[in-house]
């Protein structure tokens, strides 16, 4: 149902995507700082989860005091609700932004991506309703600012139930890997000959049923998940800079010693393993976890 009313919409949800990623791409090193600030890479899962709470929680505080104020009289609650909604619409527009960092990243031509635009422009409409009030309130126009919040709260209430369901049923921005942590090994187990995996390339194997990504120099191997914690990108088919390795799909940048993440979109942490050569073969042990 949501999916069929938001697919008129792909055709713009491609667009702005790449305008987006375009916009990244053009700003260079300061263009990457701003989307790990953006993703939330630093802060381990999407910044956006964390700034709508604001919104929504600051909004219906506002309606909250708004009602207070018409039922029991008290004008000084107008001063409060006003600030409350300053307050939630500068999170609104930390909302958008962080919206359209992860949004660039849906993948092309989906349904997932179809259902996202709907919600952003749900979001983005609701946050103009806001900004609307919160000027009627500064100008002591506080009944038609309350009129302004109700059709802005309808409308960012529609628009968190269709973000709960691009989370909830396509699992974007959530771990790639939180269901399927593949194969886990106590000892040591061989995967490859030493003599076959060329140095610092980034390499597949298998680990029983679990891709991995390995990179050997000299005697010094590296392990980890080959799928993405972002979206499920091949990591042996990225590139390979000192002791990083960049996923070829959005660009995440994992440390290849422990996984850990250098540069988002990704939030979580690679998968890694314990490696070492003994006897010619390359061994894994793991997941660490
Ligand atoms: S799949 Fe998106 S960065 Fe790897």
């Amino acid at each position: 149902m949501l999916e069929r009313t938001a697919r008129p919409l792909r055709g713009l949800g491609n667009g702005l995507a790449s305008a987006v990623d375009g916009f990244y791409r053009l700003a260079g090193g300061p263009g990457r700082l701003l989307q790990d600030l953006l993703n939330g890479s630093w802060l381990g899962h999407s910044l956006h989860a964390l700034v709508v709470d604001v919104v929504v929680g600051g909004t219906t505080v506002v309606l909250f005091l708004d009602i207070l104020r018409v039922a029991f009289g008290v004008d000084d609650l107008a001063i409060a609700s006003t600030w409350a909604l300053g307050l939630a619409t500068l999170a609104a527009l930390a909302g958008i932004a962080s919206g359209l960092t992860d949004f660039k990243d849906t993948p092309p031509d989906s349904d997932e991506r179809d259902v996202a635009v709907l919600h952003g422009a749900l979001n983005i409409v609701s946050s103009a309703f806001f900004v609307a009030s919160f000027v009627a309130r500064m100008g002591d126009a506080h009944t038609t600012g309350f009129w302004l919040l109700l059709i802005g709260y309808a409308m960012v209430t529609m628009g968190s139930y269709i973000g709960g369901h691009i989370v909830f049923k396509y699992g974007y921005m959530v771990n790639y890997n939180a269901f399927s942590k593949g194969r886990r090994a106590k000892s040591f187990t061989a995967v490859a000959v030493a003599a076959d995996v060329p140095e610092a390339t980034p390499t597949k194997v298998m680990f029983g049923s679990t891709a991995v990504m390995i990179v050997r120099r000299g005697d010094v191997v590296h392990a980890l998940k080959d799928t993405c914690s972002h979206a499920g990108g091949p990591l042996s088919e990225g590139e390979l800079v000192g002791d990083t390795i960049t996923c070829p799909w959005h660009r995440s940048v994992f440390r290849t010693a422990d996984g850990a993440v250098l540069h988002g979109p990704a939030g979580t942490r690679q998968v890694s393993y314990a490696a070492r050569i003994l006897d010619g073969q390359i061994e894994l042990q793991g997941p660490r976890d």
